[in-house]
């Protein structure tokens, strides 16, 4: 294996989704922790204090104390080099985490074991869901009083509608919580001591050794003979096909907070999961281990940095070896150019890289030039990854600038911001640029599109709220080119035709009804409920 293979060989890229509060930030933290890539805790850029830090042009993530954004990091284990793709939290940003998991090859769902499946692990579980990749899940604070585990994987069962196998068992939970049962190795894991450092310490201990009615006391060790017969005999075998294809979730039970469980986990997502994941471009699939070099865009960011006012492009690297001194070739506007200021995430730091492989999330300094679902290559090749699905908006306004003399500024920063996917941007047909009809699927979104206007733009914004809920793009068939005329359909007055900024025809709806409607009395009419790709 050439050196560049064993460094993609060694790669392993997740995100991480929870409901708010589940730990999602803890547990990353002890992930970089154990890596080495932090010295303490409390320094992970989710962390409320330092969040300021690495995001402060997001006023509102701190007011309401939410993640809006997500962010990239990266550390070694044992050998491995792990990516971590943060997702933020709130359910108005769901689209931002659908990106997000198109880059990673895994995820990691972490649960309170207090409360089990809560709404945004649906909303969450459900997008992953949308495409099928492996799940795994961490039940987190053990160390508080938790909800009974066959309860918790049941109901991880029932409401998310997909199987689980639980990988190790916890004994006890709050402070009576004293390890797990490993079940592959048939092993108990006591945890000894918390010391806030890399790892909790840990004692093995066998099932039947006579020492560990004394270690756990007779009715612990009574009680997890029961379960661990209850476990074997009433869940489903493991299959690791079945989990590699998102169809069966392995569950660990531990706390991040106390450690306990973690390296466990880490250890063992690592061994089930596969090197970074080939990504299909049309009738290709591009594989990992190609020696060519290839990307895709899945995120913009925009002022990461207040006082540069950057805007960063997050790309996936698919395949072989990313090298900084090289061109590359951006298929969507056809140009070869040098990826500038290409950097990587290091917990809290950016760092300037020089190369990178398959598996790396890069962020490049993007001066406009990249919109989300972008190919880079090496020059010469020409495919496109399969474009990055767009979510249909739930709720619409039209807005303009309230100082007509700032029409210019007031369309460059919806573009951008719609460039870099944070809203879908829409006019009616023949309409003028003064305003434009914005989509978003949470309407957190147009807080944040408020606020980004107003402070890196200087606009103010005149918004009126439209009652429109529904999307849906026409299908066209290359051989038509003609788009259609308001006049051409049979239209509701709840119903609206109107563009995107790539000459897409949509129509806007007021209620399901008048979908039906519109597809009843025009059988020439296509709808998808999807841009982009197909799911
Ligand atoms: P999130 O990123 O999913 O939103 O959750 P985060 O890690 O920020 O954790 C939310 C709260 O839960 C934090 O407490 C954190 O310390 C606590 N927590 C995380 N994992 C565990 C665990 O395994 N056991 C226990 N007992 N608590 C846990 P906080 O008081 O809100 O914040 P902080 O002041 O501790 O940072």
């Amino acid at each position: 294996m050439s050196k560049y293979q064993t460094e993609i060989q060694r790669r392993r890229t997740f995100a991480i989704i929870s409901h708010p509060d589940a730990g999602k930030t803890t547990l990353t933290e002890k992930f970089l922790l154990y890596g080495g890539a932090i010295a303490q805790a409390g320094q992970v850029k989710g962390k409320k204090n330092a969040r300021a830090a690495t995001s402060d042009w997001m006023e509102i993530e701190k007011q309401r104390g939410i993640s809006v954004t997500s962010s990239v990091m990266q550390f070694q284990y044992e050998g491995f080099c792990i990516n971590i793709l943060d997702t933020p939290g709130h359910q108005d940003f769901s689209e931002d985490t659908y990106r997000t998991l198109m880059a990673a090859d895994s995820a990691v769902m972490v649960i309170d074991a207090a409360k089990g499946v809560e709404a945004q692990t649906r909303k969450l579980f459900k997008v992953c869901a949308l495409r099928d990749i492996p799940i795994f899940t961490f039940i987190n604070k053990m160390d508080r009083e938790a909800r009974d585990p066959f309860e918790l994987c049941e109901e991880l069962e029932h409401e998310l509608g997909i199987d689980t196998y639980a990988v190790n068992w916890p004994i006890g939970c709050g402070k009576e919580f004293q390890g797990v049962y490993d079940r592959r190795e048939r092993k108990i894991i006591h945890f000894t001591s918390n010391t806030n450092a890399r790892a909790a310490t840990a004692t093995q201990i066998e099932l039947d050794d006579p020492a560990l009615p004394g270690l756990i006391g007779q009715a612990k060790k009574d009680q997890l003979t029961d379960e661990i017969e209850l476990l074997d005999g009433a869940s489903c075998d493991f299959d690791l096909d079945r989990v590699r294809h998102g169809k069966l979730s392995p569950v660990f039970f531990g706390s991040a907070l106390t450690n306990f469980g973690v390296e466990p986990f880490l250890e063992e997502f690592l061994r089930m999961t596969t090197a970074p994941l080939p990504r299909r471009a049309g009738d290709e699939l591009i594989d990992s281990f190609d020696d060519d070099f290839s990307a895709f865009v899945f995120k913009i960011q925009a002022n990461m940095n207040k006082a540069h006012r950057d805007r960063i492009a997050f790309m996936r690297v698919v395949s072989g070896r990313f090298d900084a001194e090289k061109e590359v070739y951006h298929v969507q506007q056809g140009k070869k150019l040098r990826l500038s200021r290409p950097q990587q995430l290091m917990a809290a730091e950016r760092e300037i890289i020089e190369e990178a492989y398959a598996g790396d999330i890069i962020g490049v300094f993007d001066p406009g030039i990249f919109s989300i679902g972008d190919t880079l290559c090496v020059p010469g090749k020409k495919f496109q990854f399969d474009p990055i699905p767009t979510f249909a908006p739930e709720h619409f306004q039209r807005i303009r600038s309230v100082d007509t003399m700032k029409r210019k500024q007031f369309l460059k920063g919806v573009e951008q911001i719609a460039q870099e996917g944070a809203i879908q941007i829409f006019k009616t047909p023949y309409s003028g640029m003064e305003e434009v009809i914005v989509g978003v699927v949470g309407t957190l979104q147009f807080d944040v599109l408020e606020y980004r206007l107003r402070s890196e733009y200087n606009v103010e914004l005149y918004k009126e709220g439209l009652p429109y809920e529904f999307l849906r793009w026409i299908v066209r068939e290359e051989e038509d080119p003609i788009p259609f005329k308001e006049e051409d359909l049979l239209l509701p007055g709840d119903a609206k035709l109107v563009e995107d900024y790539k000459g897409n025809q949509l129509l806007l709806f007021a209620s399901r009804w008048s979908i039906q409607w519109v597809q009843e009395r025009n059988k020439q009419l296509k709808l998808a409920e999807f841009g982009g790709a197909k799911f």
